[in-house]
């Protein structure tokens, strides 16, 4: 299909009933919904869905570079680029296609990408839905230079929630909360974009929700969980490659600085992004890296009480 500005979007469907969409623009995933037709993935009102600029939600790649942290761009261009469609890549592990839905696509630098980032490279990316409607995104950069290059990356996940915000009454003697919560960072070192990229280390015992946050988590582990008590769903994120998480929410003040992001909005989303930020990616003339991302939403059962 096309958007209205004649941008080829993909529709991916599970026989059960989910689909993903993705739109060359950036080679970003711009909806996810699970069997019922129920969204998954944040969307701003207020998203422009119009070239140079990446649209607010979904899934936008950041490449090859993270945020502010270096010369170009903010998150670098690959976001803001048309990707094409790959008819036939290079294999991957026959898993990655056995029972899946998927499409290929593939970005290479332009002269003017190579004026600013002068290193030539093959970013090939399946979007893939499992029969189980789970969302698989692999990314594959290849350095087809001569020289060694190095990249930061993150795949900025927009997931959708209930309520980001804590809260909690008493109801017949008990308390009663509600939350989103996320489980799998804690204990571990953070850099701190709001206290200018500091190092810290994380003391909660999970990570709520109650100002602006954004954070690099270092050295995760390969599965995180973001669960919302609402809806009594979880996220389940699985990666590959991809040491480290961001922790982004924009709070109400940064909310409404922002253009394409709704003064309410904030409550509705968390970033949550497998990425590999703090040790850049190095590849040497002819190497390739993957970096794999896999999200589920599977039913919890909370204990309302405690
Ligand atoms: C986050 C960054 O990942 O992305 C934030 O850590 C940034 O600092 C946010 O504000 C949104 O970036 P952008 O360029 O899409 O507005």
């Amino acid at each position: 299909t096309k958007d209205w500005n004649g941008i080829d979007q993909v529709v991916l469907r599970s026989p059960r009933g989910s689909s993903t969409r993705v739109s060359l623009h950036g080679g970003q995933v711009i909806s996810w919904r699970n069997d019922q037709g129920e969204e998954l993935l944040f969307t701003s009102s207020k998203a422009i869905f119009k070239p140079p600029k990446a649209m607010r939600g979904g899934i936008p790649i950041c490449f090859p570079q993270f945020g502010n942290r270096g010369s170009l761009e903010q998150h670098g261009f690959a976001r803001n680029r048309v990707w094409a469609i790959e008819e036939n890549p290079p294999p991957l592990h026959p898993n990655d296609s056995k029972g899946k839905s998927f499409v290929d696509l593939l970005l290479k630098p332009s002269e003017e990408d190579l004026k600013c980032w002068p290193h030539s490279f093959e970013f090939r990316l399946r979007v893939s839905l499992t029969s189980d409607g789970d969302l698989v995104l692999i990314s594959r950069v290849r350095n087809i230079n001569g020289k060694p290059f190095s990249f930061s990356f993150a795949y900025h996940s927009y997931l959708l929630v209930s309520d980001i915000r804590y809260s909690s009454c008493t109801y017949k003697h008990s308390v009663v909360f509600s939350e989103v919560r996320i489980e799998g960072l804690e204990t571990l070192d953070y850099l701190d974009n709001l206290c200018h990229k500091e190092r810290f280390t994380e003391q909660g015992d999970a990570i709520t929700f109650e100002s602006e946050i954004d954070r690099v988590y270092l050295s995760t582990p390969n599965v995180i969980a973001v669960l919302d008590h609402e809806r009594k769903r979880t996220f389940v994120i699985r990666k590959e490659g991809l040491p480290d998480v961001v922790v982004w929410n924009p709070w109400e003040k940064k909310s409404k600085a922002m253009m394409d992001f709704g003064d309410e909005e904030y409550k509705q989303m968390a970033c949550v992004d497998g990425a590999a930020i703090e040790k850049p990616i190095t590849l040497k003339p002819g190497e390739e890296w993957t970096g794999r991302l896999e999200i589920s939403v599977v039913p919890s059962s909370f204990c309302s009480e405690n």
